[in-house]
């Protein structure tokens, strides 16, 4: 099917997201929408499915036009979008997911569902058990099933909202060869990303926009310097390497075993210095979250100790953490980070409280608004954090850090963040350890993490590596690391 939208507009009260925006996309080709954090990708998206409805302008399919009412108009007309987070229902199971919204009437039939599942699971290569709950399944997994819900309803174009933010590289090679058949078999796939070389591996042509306005066209052999000025109107520069100067141990972790129903992580013994930035790879489900929950006060461990800045914290609670200077940055924006529904200024308020018993909201709003400023975040202090995007909400995140801070744990900071906001965000980390902080980080981007940070330690089926030198290794290396080659046992 070809997909045409001309001419739209959208505006969100004062923010107008999109003006203007054309976009032509030929059946049986993957398209690529790049732009950078809030340039307008997502609503864009979500008005050619039917989730939001333009102030403006026309979409057009095989050159009729059309009018969606709602996503289940889309889906009528075969139009299926995977989301940048994640719509189905957690506490689920994958088969009732599965199930939802393709089943017509009142009775369903379950069990032609599962083997409709087992059967589209197995045409992909996937691996997922119909009965697992879905909130104890990876960001890929859910993708996964989400994907072939969608197939079932019978799509024919597939709209994918940042896909590869929350995936390891293997997963990321299976989609990509996933989305290659269907677009082989005749799909049209629309792929919004901000990473160049997601273009470049994987897209027959490419819509840039930005700050909500259509910046051009390309096709391959694409150059990245013209992609990129294209995304942010200029060329941007590396910032040069800084060797760390570690200091005292902040975090010590001995004989270290801690697990879950399905991963037995350990033994880990590790220190962290003071000024010092840890990369922690693997795939996704491999220890990493673990170990990271476990130094952040949120899983006991089964045995061994954690001491931060010398004091045993083992078996504490959470705020005996806090206490301590620990800090928690979760991958889950939504989920875990934020809290929907209440704005920028409620948020900085629960952190840095102006006032005592009685809120003064007019400092509060003055305070937010200089954090606004401060952080770069795309917003108003009346702002609800979920009409954030999601490179946003990463940095209101990091404006809710509280000070002092001697340990920072981050999960995927810089996940779903475009090439000018990661920078940005890895300026901010380097600040910290230059400040004293001892960090970890969890990144699915090796390049990231050999970029930025000092050692890397990698995990593997809950094994842990030995931390390694950043700056003695390559991607490579570390990629086969990942992927089981070379563990002991
Ligand atoms: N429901 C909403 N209410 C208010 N403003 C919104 C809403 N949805 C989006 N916006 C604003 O519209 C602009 C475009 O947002 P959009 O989510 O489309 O960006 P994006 O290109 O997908 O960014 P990202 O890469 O960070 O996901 C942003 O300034 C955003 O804050
Ligand atoms: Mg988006």
């Amino acid at each position: 099917m070809r997909v045409e939208m001309r001419h739209i507009y959208k505006s969100f009260g004062p923010v107008r997201a999109l003006q203007d925006v054309s976009l032509t996309v030929e059946a049986g080709t993957i398209h690529g929408l790049l732009g950078e954090n809030g340039a307008g990708k997502t609503t864009l998206m979500k008005i050619l499915s039917g989730y939001l409805r333009p102030d403006r302008g026309e979409i057009l399919l095989n050159g009729e036009p059309v009018r969606f009412a709602s996503p289940a108009d889309g889906l009528r007309y075969g139009i299926g979008m995977l989301h940048q987070d994640p719509l189905d229902f957690p506490t689920m199971s994958v088969l009732d997911n599965f199930m939802m919204g393709c089943e017509n009437g009142f009775w369903l039939d379950r069990q032609r569902a599962r083997r409709a599942l087992q059967e589209l699971a197995r045409l992909f290569g996937f691996d997922l058990d119909p009965e697992a709950r879905v909130d104890r399944m990876t960001v890929g997994e859910r993708q996964q099933l989400e994907l072939l819900r969608l197939l079932r309803q019978g799509i024919r174009v597939l709209i994918l909202d940042e896909p590869t933010t929350g995936i390891s590289a293997p997963q990321r090679a299976q989609l990509f060869d996933t989305l290659r058949r269907l677009a082989r078999e005749g799909k049209t796939v629309i792929f919004v990303t901000h990473k160049l070389e997601e273009i470049e591996e994987l897209c027959h042509r490419v819509t840039v926009l930005r700050q909500g306005r259509l910046a051009g066209e390309a096709a391959p052999p694409y150059s990245p310097r013209r992609l990129i000025e294209m995304m942010f109107g200029r060329s941007l520069s590396k910032p040069e390497r800084r060797p760390a100067l570690p200091g005292e141990p902040v975090l010590q972790i001995q004989n270290l075993i801690a697990g879950d129903y399905r991963l037995r992580l350990g033994r880990v013994n590790l220190t962290v210095r003071s000024g010092e930035i840890i990369g922690l790879a693997g795939m996704e489900g491999s220890g990493q979250h673990l170990l990271m929950r476990v130094c952040a006060g949120l899983i006991r461990p089964w045995e061994g100790c954690i001491c931060v800045r010398g004091r045993d914290l083992t078996g504490k609670p959470y705020c005996a953490f806090l206490d301590a200077g620990v800090l928690f940055v979760p991958a889950n924006r939504l989920e875990e980070g934020l809290i929907s529904g209440l704005t920028l200024t409620e948020h900085f308020q629960l952190v840095y409280p102006t006032g005592g018993y009685l809120i003064n909201w007019e400092r509060a709003r003055a305070e937010a608004q200089r954090r606004i400023q401060e952080f770069n975040i795309r917003g108003e202090p009346e702002t609800m954090v979920e009409a954030l995007s999601g490179g946003n909400q990463q940095r209101a995140m990091l404006a809710l850090i509280r000070k002092p801070v001697h340990l920072l744990l981050l999960e995927h900071p810089t996940r779903g963040l475009d090439v000018e906001s990661s920078m940005w965000i890895w300026q901010q980390l380097k600040e910290q350890a230059q400040q004293g902080a001892a960090l970890m980080v969890i990144s699915s981007d090796l390049q990231e993490l050999l970029e930025y940070c000092d050692r890397i330690i990698v995990f593997f089926g809950g094994q842990v590596s030995e931390p390694m030198n950043a700056e003695e290794l390559t991607t490579d290396q570390l990629a086969q690391m990942i992927a089981g080659y070379g563990w002991r046992g």
